[in-house]
C-alpha cells in the first residue's frame, strides 16, 4: 500500500503573522534548492489561527506545494461560540489538515475523548482531515504499558467520525513531547503497529492499510530517519523542530 509519508510541522502559539511568512519563505527557498520531491514526502504546516491567512496567501501566490493545517477546530458549526474558529472558516482558507486531541489541548486545557471526536467529525464534515492524536504520560506508560491508552484514545475519536472518513493518527507519548527524549524507533513502531491492528477491527483492513500513522515527541533531523524506516510510522508530527526553516527542511528531506 502507498502511504506518502507526511512531514507535519505544529508550530504551537509561536510565530506572529509576519515571523510566519518569513519562515515560510525561508522554508520554501530551502526545499526549492534541495529540489525536494513533494510525492515522496507531503510537507505540512499548522500555524496559529492568526497566522492561517497570510500563509495561505503566499502558498497560493507563489505556488508552493506546502499544505496547510490547523491546530484546533470548534465542534460547532456556528454562532454564539466566543472565541472558538469554525470548520467551514479554516476549510476557506484551504486547510487541509486539523489537530484533534494533542496533548496540550488534552492536558492543558482538559479535553476529553468526546470532545475530541466531535472536533474530529466538525473537521470531516467541512472536507478536511482530522489529524487524531493520542499518546501516553509517563504515569500511563508505567501503570498501562505504551498502547493502552492511545488505543482507547483513538477508540472513542473514532466512534464519532463516519466509517468513511479519511483521519490520519498521530502517536505522541506525552512523555517525548518538548523533552528533547524523544522514543526509540522500536517503541514508536510498536505502538504504530498496535494502532494499524486496531484500525482493521474499528474500520476495515482497507482503511487500516491506506492510514498514515505519524510518530511525534522530540523529532529532529537526527532522528526522523530512524522513525520513518519503521514499516507502521508514515510521517512525523514535528514541533520546536519546525519553527528553524534550515532544520525543518533537514527534516523533510529525511532519507531512509
Ligand atoms: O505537535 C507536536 C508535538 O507536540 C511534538 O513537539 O517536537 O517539540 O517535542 P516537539
Amino acid at each position: 500500500v502507498d502511504r506518502t509519508a507526511l512531514i507535519a510541522g505544529n508550530w504551537k502559539m509561536n510565530l506572529d503573522h509576519l515571523q510566519a511568512i518569513a519562515l515560510v519563505q525561508k522554508l520554501a527557498w530551502s526545499l526549492k534548492d534541495a529540489k525536494h520531491d513533494f510525492g515522496e514526502a507531503e510537507v505540512a504546516v499548522f500555524p496559529p489561527f492568526t497566522d492561517l491567512r497570510s500563509v495561505q496567501t503566499l502558498l497560493a501566490a507563489d505556488k508552493l506545494s506546502l499544505v496547510l493545517g490547523a491546530q484546533d477546530v470548534s465542534p460547532h458549526e456556528a454562532g454564539a461560540y466566543t472565541g472558538d474558529v469554525s470548520a467551514s472558516m479554516l476549510a476557506k482558507l484551504e486547510v487541509r489538515y486539523v489537530l484533534v486531541g494533542h496533548s496540550e489541548r488534552r492536558h492543558g486545557h482538559g479535553e476529553s475523548d468526546e470532545l475530541v471526536g466531535k472536533k474530529a467529525l466538525a473537521a470531516h464534515r467541512a472536507g478536511m482531515v482530522p489529524m487524531i492524536c493520542v499518546g501516553e504520560t509517563a504515569e500511563d506508560l508505567e501503570q498501562h504499558g505504551a498502547a493502552a491508552i492511545p488505543l482507547a484514545q483513538l477508540t472513542a475519536a473514532l466512534a464519532e467520525l463516519p466509517a468513511d472518513a479519511e483521519f490520519v493518527v498521530a502517536y505522541e507519548p506525552v512523555w517525548a513531547i518538548g523533552s528533547g527524549q524523544a522514543a526509540t524507533p522500536e517503541q514508536a513502531e510498536e505502538v504504530a503497529r498496535a494502532l494499524r491492528e486496531a484500525l482493521r477491527d474499528l474500520r476495515d483492513d482497507e482503511r487500516a492499510a491506506a492510514t498514515r500513522i505519524l510518530y511525534g515527541g522530540s523529532v529532529a533531523s537526527q532522528n526522523v530517519a530512524g522513525f520513518l524506516r519503521q514499516p507502521n510510522v508514515d510521517g512525523a508530527l514535528v514541533g520546536g523542530a519546525s519553527l528553524k526553516a534550515e532544520e525543518f527542511s533537514r527534516i523533510v528531506q529525511f532519507k531512509k
